[in-house]
C-alpha cells in the first residue's frame, strides 16, 4: 500500500481546467470539470458548422478520429462503437432489441446504477425475471453473480466500477465465467473509462457516459457491441443514417431498405457532433499520459482517502485491495447530502447521496487535496 504521507502529484496541472482555481474537486464520479482546451472547441465547431457541405465533412472527420481514440482506450477496433446518446440507451439496446422469452433472466446486482438494475423493467410483464444478487458488506462478489447466472441467463448487467461504492469488477473473471453460458456481457463503464482500463473485448456491450472520467459532457456515449451481440439482436429506431439510403440515390421510397452494420446500426439520426467534438479533445489528453499511468495514480490516491478516513473513524466502503479500487473511494455517512454541502461551504466538492459520500480522484489530484479534504472533514466531524 502507498505510503499515507506520500505526496503524490496531479499527472495534469488543475490550472489547465477551468475553474479549479482555489477549489479541492474531488467530484469527477459527478461531473468532471473543462479542459481549457477543450474551450476552443466550441469555437471550432461554430465556424465549421457555418462553413456548409466541407464544414460538416471536417466535423465527421473529428467523429471518426473519436471513435478511434475510443477504440484505442478500449482495445477494440473503432468500427465496433457508437456514439449513443447515453448509457442508459446502451443498456436499453439490450433490453429492446433481444428476442425475449417468458422465463429467460438478467443477472445483475442489487448494488447497481438504476439504468442497469431497471433497462429491464418492461421485460417483466412478459414474464423475464431480473435476478438482483445481493452486495455482502457493500461489496459484490463475482463468484456470487456467476452462481445467479444458468441456462435461461440472457444478459449479465453490472457497472465496471460501482458509482456507490467504487469497487472495480473483474471483467476477465466474469467473462470466463459465463463463457459457453449462452448470456450477453454487459457493462456500464462510466465509472470506470478514462480512469482505469477497460477491455471492453472481453464483453458484449460496453457503454460509458463521457461527461465524467473521460472529461467530456452530456449527450454522448461511446457503445461498443461484439460481432454476437450484433446478430443476436434487432435494432429498433431507424432513420437515414443507419439505413443503407444513399445508394439507390433516388428521393422515391421503396418498402425494403437495407439496414447498415456498425457502428452506424446504432446511430439513427446524427449523434451530438459537438460532443463527440468535445469527447475527442478529453481522449487526446487522457491517452497522452496514458490509463495505466492514470489508472495507478487514480488508485495510490484512493489508498490515501481511505487510510485517511479510517483514521478518521469513518466506515470506508470501497475495497481495499489495490485492483479492486478505482477512482472513487467511497464512506458511509448519514446525511451524506448535507456533508457534501458542508464540504463545499468550504469549497471541496464531492457527491453525497444514499447515504454515502463519494470522493473521486482523478488525474488533476494529487494529495495535497486529499490532505485538505481530510483536515476539512474533521473540521466538521
Ligand atoms: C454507472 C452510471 N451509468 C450511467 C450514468 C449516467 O449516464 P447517462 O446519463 O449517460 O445514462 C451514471 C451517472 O451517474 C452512472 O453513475
Amino acid at each position: 500500500m502507498e505510503s499515507y504521507s506520500m505526496n503524490i502529484e496531479p499527472l495534469i496541472s488543475p490550472d489547465e481546467f477551468v475553474g479549479l482555481e482555489g477549489v479541492t474537486h474531488l467530484c469527477t464520479g459527478g461531473e468532471a470539470p473543462w479542459l481549457k482546451a477543450q474551450e476552443t472547441v466550441y469555437a471550432d465547431f461554430a465556424r465549421l458548422k457555418s462553413a456548409g457541405y466541407d464544414g460538416r465533412g471536417e466535423i465527421y472527420a473529428r467523429g471518426e478520429r473519436c471513435r478511434q481514440r475510443m477504440g484505442q482506450l478500449w482495445g477494440v477496433p473503432s468500427a465496433r462503437i457508437a456514439f449513443m446518446p447515453s448509457a442508459a440507451e446502451g443498456m436499453n439496446w439490450l433490453a429492446r432489441g433481444l428476442d425475449w422469452q417468458a422465463g429467460d433472466n438478467i443477472v445483475t446486482t442489487n448494488l447497481e446504477f438504476p439504468s442497469v438494475a431497471y433497462a429491464w423493467k418492461h421485460l417483466r410483464s412478459q414474464g423475464v425475471e431480473v435476478r438482483m444478487v445481493p452486495h455482502q458488506n457493500w461489496i459484490v462478489h463475482e463468484e456470487d453473480l456467476l452462481v445467479a447466472v444458468d441456462g435461461r441467463t440472457r444478459v449479465l448487467a453490472v457497472s465496471h466500477v460501482s458509482f456507490y461504492t467504487g469497487q472495480c469488477l473483474n471483467l476477465e473473471r466474469l467473462s470466463e465465467g459465463i463463457r459457453g453460458k449462452g448470456a450477453l456481457f454487459a457493462v456500464d463503464a462510466t465509472h470506470a473509462s478514462g480512469v482505469v482500463d477497460v477491455a471492453a473485448g472481453l464483453t458484449d456491450l460496453t457503454v460509458s457516459s463521457s461527461y465524467k472520467w473521460m472529461l467530456a459532457t452530456h449527450g454522448v456515449a461511446p457503445c461498443y457491441l461484439s460481432p454476437r451481440a450484433e446478430e443476436q439482436t434487432e435494432a429498433t429506431s431507424f432513420g437515414w443514417h443507419n439505413l443503407a439510403v444513399w445508394p439507390a440515390q433516388r428521393a422515391e421510397r421503396l418498402p425494403e431498405v437495407v439496414e447498415k452494420p456498425m457502428p452506424e446500426r446504432m446511430e439513427p439520426g446524427n449523434p451530438a457532433m459537438l460532443v463527440v467534438m468535445h469527447l475527442d479533445r478529453g481522449l487526446e489528453a487522457l491517452l497522452a499520459i496514458g490509463i495505466e499511468r492514470i489508472a495507478d495514480h487514480a488508485r495510490s490516491l484512493s489508498e490515501q482517502v481511505s487510510a485517511g478516513l479510517m483514521e478518521l473513524e469513518f466506515t470506508v466502503i470501497s475495497p481495499e485491495n489495490r485492483a479492486a479500487r478505482s477512482g472513487n473511494t467511497c464512506f458511509l455517512v448519514e446525511d451524506a447530502k448535507g456533508m457534501q454541502d458542508r464540504l463545499a461551504e468550504r469549497s471541496v466538492l464531492c457527491w453525497g447521496e444514499y447515504g454515502r459520500v463519494r470522493i473521486s480522484t482523478h488525474l488533476y489530484n494529487g494529495s495535497a487535496d486529499v490532505v485538505r479534504f481530510l483536515e476539512v472533514l474533521s473540521d466538521l466531524k
